[in-house]
């Protein structure tokens, strides 16, 4: 396929055979920057990179692989010839221009929980279910964030000793509700060290040394919110087991980029914390930080920039005499493995045979 005239084509030698031609949409996001980071670290296949945003940043410059491109503001006609797009501008872009995209030709990977829950849409952790990849009709949904990073060490664990329940609490960082959060969480902290007033602008809280329950809306039948409802039924879908019991309480808390998760999973069989950090130690994207002595866990510092999701404190659940259940401790980096970089993953399982 022939770049159009839209596209800002790169030098042929650092271009790979089969090459996609790549559009990023929602490039000037906090996730669509770091899917530009990961493209580029990962060494990932572009023929060519069309950034794409709403009209307020047309104009704005990135720099990939030593070239500047201009983002563009996303139209009709943006996907003209792109093979791959990489989508992460919120649910209403996505089921605007998804369509448009894959009628182009295009590939999407979509971030965004538009197409989470179609059942005709593949739901992909490549560590869990890569090979659902392979039915996906031009697009692929990108996890929840917390599914992700939850279900990466849980999938060696299930593997082995099915899951029968799942009870969880996040601890979920800044960046899962965008750049402008985490614009307000260090505008915030800054005023409320000065002794300043600070009015929340994207957050209904105050977030400044403070926590509370995640901002999206409780449905008053369930008393859960839609982060949390979200998280239960992608987990299912990632597990393929969908009647799995899980319930988990979402809390937004002062961290940038890295969210944290407590487990505890009962299994069909009892399982000893040696077992499972065995398990987890030969896991793919998985890192075993369990160092008792020191009092050194998952940390959302320790998982910012790291493709790994950290696990630790694995332990007998003491409330549970069966032995068939632990808990554990997990923290991942929310723009990466939450979202960019299992997006280029998924990504790579189709352009990088
Ligand atoms: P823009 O920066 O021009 O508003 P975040 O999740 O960090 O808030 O980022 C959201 C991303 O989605 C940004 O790149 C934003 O672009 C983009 N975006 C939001 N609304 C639209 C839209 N209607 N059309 C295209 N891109 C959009």
């Amino acid at each position: 396929m022939s770049p159009d005239t839209h596209h800002q084509s790169f030098n042929p030698a650092l271009t790979q055979s089969r090459a996609p031609h790549v559009a990023i949409v929602g490039a000037t996001g906090a996730v669509g920057v770091e899917l530009l980071n990961c493209l580029e670290s990962r060494d990932f296949p572009v023929a060519s990179l069309k950034l794409l945003a709403s009209p307020r940043s047309a104009g704005q410059k990135f720099s990939f692989r030593g070239q500047e491109l201009v983002v563009e503001a996303l139209d009709e006609n943006s996907f003209n010839g792109v093979d791959l797009a990489l989508f992460s501008a919120g649910s209403g872009v996505s089921k605007q221009y998804a369509p448009i995209a894959v009628k182009a030709g295009a590939v999407v990977v979509d971030n965004s929980s538009a197409f989470r829950m179609d059942p005709s849409v593949p739901l992909v952790v490549p560590e869990v279910n890569a090979g659902q990849i392979e039915g996906h009709a031009g697009i692929i949904a990108n996890p929840n964030c917390v599914a992700i990073i939850a279900t990466v060490p849980l999938q060696a664990l299930h593997r082995r000793y099915s899951i029968r329940r799942i009870i969880a609490s996040s601890y979920q960082a800044a960046s899962g509700a965008g750049a402008a959060a985490m614009e307000e969480l260090r505008a915030s902290t800054a005023a409320w060290l000065e002794g300043k007033a600070y009015e929340p602008k994207v957050m209904r809280h105050p977030y400044a040394f403070n926590l509370f329950s995640h901002d999206s809306a409780v449905d008053p039948a369930t008393g859960y919110n839609g982060e949390e409802t979200k998280v239960v039924m992608e987990m299912r879908r990632i597990l393929d087991a969908p009647e799995l019991p899980v319930n988990i309480t979402c809390i937004r808390v002062p961290v940038l980029r890295a969210h944290a998760i407590s487990l505890t999973v009962e299994f069909a069989e009892p399982v000893t914390p040696e077992a499972a950090r065995a398990l987890l130690e030969g896991a793919p994207g998985v890192r075993v930080v369990d160092d008792v002595e020191n009092n050194h866990f998952p940390m959302p510092n320790e998982a910012t920039g790291q493709g790994d999701v950290l696990a630790g404190r694995i332990r007998r659940d003491i409330s549970d005499a069966s032995g068939k259940s632990l808990s554990l401790f997990v923290a991942g980096d929310q723009l990466l493995k939450g979202a960019a970089l299992n997006a280029v993953q998924i990504a790579e399982r189709i352009f990088r045979a």
